[in-house]
């Protein structure tokens, strides 16, 4: 299993996962369509070595990824392909449902020709609201945005081509990832990059729904333990038992900020706006199996993570430059008032 094709590699965790494995030595293609989402910036410290390449393409051309697989003896797939953003899946579901199940088909098609593992990198969010307790690896499905419904279904259709062909998958499910080379769509830098342009933070609802947030990098390590030790079949449940409400989340990144900047007062740019549609309540999940089958458990304390986090924005403003020229703004503006 040391040649890799690793799929949506250009974005966040992607980006993170691929670094892991090239630093190790292990042969790694990646294989991206860069779509709004993918920056080569995360992955240009890894041009140099010689056990990464990089290959711009949809993980739905079934020719491209065939041709990858035989030029480079891929032993093993692992999608993070996809599309990611909960709002976007509500403003135009389509693509969500063309990459996240189609694609996903694609690669489960190479995967059984080649007789690869394909590791399917999905979500937390397939279990819908989790109103009480934890949510185990065998929790019903409910999942409730078009971005969520998509990762479910590439859930279900991944699993059945274990039991009825016999593919090697395996699927993480993970909880709410933050950490550097985030695309500031997503709430941690969105409160970050508020920060720095003294726009208003645009809280959905009341602030009180929860999320369980996990350091991209312990993502990293774990999603690379369950594609070397993980049991073909099975789903792991992935997160960094760190459940936090909206509103004391953007309460402690400001804190943090103003201590890194010197800067005052900055919780008057908190502005509670419109709730998302269908907004989950609460996300939380059991991740008992994962600790005792593989012998992961998450090592960053979120704090120190969350503070590295904020830096990292601080510190990389050209990397927020090649953002900034994207749509996110109107975006926002056009679903949730201004920003
Ligand atoms: P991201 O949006 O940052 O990156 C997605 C990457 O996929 C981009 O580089 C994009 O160009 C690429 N891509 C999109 N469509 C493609 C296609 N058709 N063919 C090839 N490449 C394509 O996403 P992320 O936040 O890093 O998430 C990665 C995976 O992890 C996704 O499958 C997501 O569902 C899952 N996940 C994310 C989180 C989170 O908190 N971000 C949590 C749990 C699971
Ligand atoms: O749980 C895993 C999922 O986490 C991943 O599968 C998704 O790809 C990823 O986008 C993320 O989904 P969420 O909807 O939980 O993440 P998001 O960053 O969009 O929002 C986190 C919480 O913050 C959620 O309760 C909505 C809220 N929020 C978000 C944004 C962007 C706000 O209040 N304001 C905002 O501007």
């Amino acid at each position: 299993m040391k040649r890799v094709l690793i799929t949506g590699g250009a974005g966040f965790i992607g980006s993170h996962f691929t670094r892991l494995l090239v630093k190790e030595g292990i042969y790694t293609v990646v294989l991206d369509k860069l779509t709004y989402a993918g920056n080569l910036l995360n992955l240009k410290d890894l041009e140099s070595y010689e056990n990464f390449v990089f290959v711009k393409g949809d993980i739905a051309d079934r020719e491209k990824v065939e041709e990858i697989v035989k030029e480079y003896k891929i032993k093993a797939i692992v999608n993070f392909a996809a599309e990611t953003h909960v709002d976007r899946s509500i403003l135009n579901p389509e693509p969500f449902y063309e990459t996240n199940i189609k694609g996903t088909i694609v690669l489960l098609e190479v995967a059984k020709k080649y007789g690869l593992r394909l590791l399917q990198v999905s979500t937390d969010e397939v279990y819908g609201p989790v109103l009480t307790g934890y949510a185990d690896e065998n929790y019903p499905l409910n999942p409730t945005s078009p971005y969520s419904s998509s990762k479910a279904a590439a859930d279900l259709i991944a699993l059945s081509y274990f039991k009825t062909f016999g593919v090697d998958v395996v699927i993480t499910r993970s909880s709410n990832n933050f950490g550097p080379n985030q695309y500031p769509e997503k709430f941690i830098p969105v409160i970050i990059l508020s920060l720095m342009e003294k726009q208003k933070i645009p809280v959905y609802g009341n602030g009180r729904q929860k999320r369980d947030w996990i350091y991209v990098r312990d993502n990293a390590i774990a999603i690379r333990e369950v594609l070397f030790k993980g049991r073909s079949g099975e789903i792991y449940n992935i997160a960094g038992n760190k459940e936090i409400e909206n509103i004391e989340l953007v309460n402690k990144v400001i804190k943090i900020y103003e201590n890194l900047t010197g800067e005052e007062w900055l919780s008057t740019l908190i502005a509670f706006v419109k709730d998302r549609p269908a907004h989950d309540i609460r996300y939380a999940l059991s991740t008992d199996k994962i600790e005792k089958e593989i012998g992961f458990k998450p090592t960053y304390p979120f704090d120190i993570a969350l503070s590295e986090t904020v830096k990292w924005y601080l510190d990389n403003l050209d990397w927020i430059n090649t953002i900034k020229t994207r749509d996110f703004e109107e975006y926002y503006r056009k679903n949730y008032g201004e920003r």
